[in-house]
């Protein structure tokens, strides 16, 4: 009951800005058919987080053609000021048209998250690449910086994660063990489980960095930001601290629960607890996500049982984590996306309240209950 009310007024403390709007295009309780931006265009904006700067909210997303999946176009941008109606800002990011770039119309860019650095007064993107013609083989976390929120953003790098740096967290053992990935060509027998949690993949790309496909920013109160993604064949999470201009990784970063085949993470802090969503990796397919918190960044990080409750929970209503987006007045929302493979670009967005239980555990009730 007490959960239900403060849906409620969750829901009507967003929907009271969204006067005039119709019902399906509201955030909040119910879930959207068609999101459409304020000149009436489908809102392209897939895999994104939000931007909250100067009374302003700066949507990115991935930029998804109606048919096929490469990028075509970049990170798109769209601002609000009630998280309801959107103004298309343009292509914040754009693909290169030059032959060779490491961002060529072609590659594929996922996930971009924005976030803005005080000391050098840049907004800064992160996201996820992958080349030109290589399928998913890349794994690259690129950068792109602006002096404005809307862009256009100027790509700086992209590459693999802290090339020749263990994890904080891997034992003097791990860091030791003799491990070749030709000895362990079958996937999911015990030996081979065992010798990813001992580092099999941390092993087979120190010397070039580690993977990193989804992904998420998160900056903390003191104004440290790290980059969370899907390592190692996305089989382990790994959190990786900024250099204080977030332009770069600065060498410090840890493994969350290894072969824990976890992606899609969405983090958010709470009363010193940090909270992070994940789902587990069934492509563009919805799965039961998963929760993790922890007192420290740094860890420990355990695991919950899934946050979203009600018909349809055990496939988080169909979507995918993407971002939590802290709102004024403790509230928290999660974004997520609803993926239609057959046409990406009409993937639809899954925003819900997170609430939060008696045991003190989020809560995400379902669109329709
Ligand atoms: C699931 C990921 O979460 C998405 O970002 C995307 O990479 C798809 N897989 C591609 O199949």
């Amino acid at each position: 009951m007490k959960r239900f009310i403060l849906m409620l007024l969750f829901g009507s403390l967003l929907l009271a800005s969204c006067k005039g709007r119709q019902e399906g295009t509201t955030v909040g309780l119910v879930l959207p058919t068609e999101w459409k931006d304020i000149s009436g265009e489908y809102i392209n904006a897939h895999g994104g987080g939000i931007l909250s700067y100067e009374g302003k909210y700066y949507w990115f997303g991935e930029h998804r053609p109606d048919k096929g999946f490469v990028t075509e176009v970049g990170v798109n941008c769209y601002s609000s000021e009630n998280l309801c109606d959107w103004k298309y800002e343009g292509v914040a990011l754009s693909v290169s048209s030059e032959p060779g770039s490491e961002i060529e119309k072609g590659c594929i860019m996922e996930r971009p998250k924005v976030v803005y650095n005080a000391k050098t007064g840049k907004f800064v993107m992160w996201f996820h690449l992958e080349l030109k013609g290589q399928g998913y083989a890349a794994a690259r976390a690129g950068v792109a910086i602006s002096d404005t929120p809307t862009g256009p953003y100027r790509f700086l790098h992209s590459g693999r994660v802290n090339p020749g740096i263990y994890p904080e967290n891997m034992t003097q053992e791990e860091r030791e063990a003799k491990l070749d990935t030709a000895q362990y060509q079958k996937w999911w027998t015990p030996e081979w489980r065992k010798a990813v949690e001992c580092g099999l993949f941390v092993h087979r790309d120190l010397a070039g960095g580690q993977m990193s496909r989804d992904m998420t920013l998160y900056v903390d109160d003191d104004g440290k930001a790290y980059h969370i993604y899907s390592s190692e064949e996305n089989l382990t999470l790994q959190i990786a601290e900024l250099t204080d201009d977030y332009q770069k990784h600065s060498g410090r970063y840890i493994r969350l629960f290894p072969g824990g085949h976890n992606e899609a993470p969405a983090i958010f802090k709470r009363e010193g607890v940090y909270w992070m969503i994940c789902s587990g990796c069934t492509g563009w397919a919805p799965n039961e996500a998963r929760l993790f918190s922890a007192p420290s960044i740094w860890g420990p990080w355990k695991q919950h049982p899934t946050p979203f409750v009600g018909e349809g929970a055990d496939r988080t209503f169909g979507g995918q984590s993407t971002y939590v987006l802290a709102l004024p007045g403790n509230r928290l929302l999660f974004m997520g996306d609803l993926w239609k493979p057959e046409s990406l670009m009409y993937s639809g967005y899954l925003w819900l309240p997170i609430s939060f239980g008696e045991e003190g555990l989020p809560i995400i009730s379902g669109p329709r209950s």
